[in-house]
């Protein structure tokens, strides 16, 4: 029997420090002999990555913004997740919805019920179970006090346009989080992402193996 898909996002503020985590997850289950895709939004596919350009570098109100965030969400779904997942695959997404109710409904003010009617709009009617809509199992939310991620950025790189926000702004964003967390408690398991690295990736460990993906320390089951 193929095995089932999973859907797993990573959220945080930026700074938190998740994508450097995404790698070793993805070996540690290719180690059990898991397909992994490892992807990321926006972006995963050639429109989408397209989309991603603008939305990190060209001036925008917050509607077009969030439409655009959906637009390149949708295209990913059809053409690498949904696919990614009817094979049995492992599908690790850096960023996915919580990050547009974090960052546009939260950062910049945008309607959260708006949001989750774009939200219904994009994620429905795609594969055979048409009344599905696709989302996470999976969140692991790296949760880390905005100076704190501030400090970690700074000189980092140049700056994009969300990078390039006020603390405040992070401030709300990691609010936001906060909140969608306590919304879905199931969904969400938060990871403390001011501990050293090797502590970060030992809790990330914990709740995969306490969730039977995964043996020990990243060891194939
Ligand atoms: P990020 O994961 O930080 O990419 P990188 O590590 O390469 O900079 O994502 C890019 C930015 O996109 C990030 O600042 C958050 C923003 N973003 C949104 O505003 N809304 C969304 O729905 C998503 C997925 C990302």
């Amino acid at each position: 029997m193929a095995p089932t898909g999973l859907f797993i996002s990573f959220e945080g503020i930026d700074g938190a420090g998740k994508s450097s985590h995404i790698e070793g997850l993805a070996d540690a289950f290719r180690a059990q002999s898991r397909s992994v895709v490892c992807t990321r939004e926006p972006g995963g596919t050639p429109l989408a990555e397209k989309l991603r350009e603008l939305l990190l570098h060209d001036a925008m109100d917050a509607l077009t913004e969030s439409l655009l965030v959906f637009a390149a969400r949708r295209d990913h779904l059809c053409q690498v997740i949904v696919p990614a997942l009817a094979r049995g695959d492992v599908v690790l997404c850096d960023r996915f919805t919580d990050a547009t109710f974090a960052y546009q409904g939260a950062g910049r003010g945008f309607d959260l019920q708006a949001l989750s009617i774009l939200e219904r709009m994009a994620q429905t009617g795609i594969g055979l179970e048409a009344n599905l809509m696709h989302e996470p199992q999976l969140t692991l939310w790296f949760d880390l006090a905005p100076d704190v991620a501030a400090q970690r950025l700074a000189g980092a790189r140049v700056p994009d346009r969300f990078e390039a926000q006020p603390a405040e702004f992070f401030r709300r964003v990691a609010q936001g989080y906060a909140d969608r967390a306590a919304a879905a408690p199931q969904r969400f398991a938060r990871i403390d992402a001011a501990q050293e690295r090797v502590a970060v990736w030992q809790q990330i460990m914990d709740v995969f193996v306490q969730r039977g993906w995964l043996a020990v320390q990243g060891t194939a089951l």
